[in-house]
């Protein structure tokens, strides 16, 4: 897809702050420091439209973007992200849940995971809640610029198992970095945006 715009809309607090122009939602979940605001900014080709950090928990709200008046990508703060208190993270992990479960114009989850390393118990209880709600993944494996070349199949592979994937169930390599990926991801977004 040929980005021609792309516009940071609003830092979502709740569901009555969520945009009502009923277009497709592709919402980015994934552990915090994973690389889901870096995804953001690759596939739009900005630089920096979502907000990056070396610094975990930087993604504090629901971030609304809108690109191309066609979709949005709703970038969510990450999970397992330790220096948050408790009641914290169990204010997000309701206002997610409910969003994943009632939002009628989520079309597709992109599960942002790390390709260096197998899947995290959060990671895996992640993917397992989305299976068993029916709700559109796409598990997306970021970070391959920091493995060689010649190991990545291996950390597909490792990846894969650790989720239990089926070889049905969709997923992508990626780097933010290199843009690997990138053509690959939006194929996969546009055919469920136009479902
Ligand atoms: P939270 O908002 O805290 O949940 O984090 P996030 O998942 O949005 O991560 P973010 O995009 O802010 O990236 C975290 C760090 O990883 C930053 O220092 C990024 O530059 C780096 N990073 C993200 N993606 C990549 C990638 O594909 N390759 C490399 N080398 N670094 C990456
Ligand atoms: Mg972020």
């Amino acid at each position: 897809m040929k980005v021609t715009n792309a516009e940071f809309i609003i830092s979502a607090v709740g569901p009555d702050q969520y945009p009502v122009d009923a277009l497709p939602e592709i919402a980015l979940a994934g552990r915090s420091n994973v690389g889901k605001s870096s995804l953001i900014n690759r596939m739009i080709n900005r630089k920096n439209l979502a907000r990056t950090s070396s610094t975990p928990g930087k993604t504090q709200h629901m971030n609304y973007y809108r690109i191309n008046e066609a979709l949005y990508f709703v970038d969510f703060p990450g999970y397992g992200y330790a220096k948050v208190s408790k009641t914290q993270r169990a204010a997000w992990g309701k206002m997610i849940e409910k969003y994943m479960l009632e939002r009628q114009t989520l079309k597709l989850v992109l599960m942002v995971v790390d390709l260096r390393h197998p899947p995290t118990k959060d990671d895996i209880m992640m993917y397992d809640w989305l299976q068993h709600y029916d709700i559109p993944i796409c598990v997306v494996a970021t970070k391959a610029d920091k493995i060689p070349k010649s190991r990545w199949q291996k950390h597909v592979k490792q990846m894969k198992e650790g989720l239990l994937l089926r070889s049905t169930d969709l997923f992508v390599m990626f780097s933010s970095e290199l843009g690997v990926g990138k053509e690959e991801l939006w194929a996969v977004i546009q055919s469920f945006v136009e479902s």
